[in-house]
């Protein structure tokens, strides 16, 4: 695949459909906690462990046209392009995943 380099791995998580649109699901991949959200058919993935209290993102709200996840705990939301907090308290990035969507399935790439 172009542009993932040779020590990156890419893992199946799930069918595409398997998360509705406008939602998030968590998932665990080699100590990775990842959350997945999807908004029409564009997949994101970003660290799922909050950088401000280690609280889970993936219990938080999607909003899509932003396309940000906030935090339940404290409202900080993050960029699900580029993982960065756009309000306080957080203040560091949560890292990003690239995904591929290919044969109706979701797959995320793990370095
Ligand atoms: S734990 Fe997420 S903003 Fe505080």
């Amino acid at each position: 695949m172009e542009g993932i380099s040779e020590l990156s791995k890419t893992v199946d998580l799930c069918a595409k459909d398997e998360i509705e649109n406008g939602s998030v699901r968590k998932f665990v991949v080699d100590g990775h906690e990842i959350a997945v959200v999807r908004i029409e058919d564009d997949f994101y993935a970003i660290g799922d462990r909050c950088s401000h209290a280690n609280y889970s993102l993936s219990e938080g709200e999607v909003w899509a046209e932003e396309k940000e996840l906030e935090c339940w705990k404290h409202g900080s939301t993050f960029s699900l392009v580029t993982g960065k907090p756009t309000c306080l308290p957080a203040t560091k990035a949560v890292p990003v995943y690239d995904m591929v969507v290919k044969g109706g399935r979701v797959l995320v790439v793990i370095d």
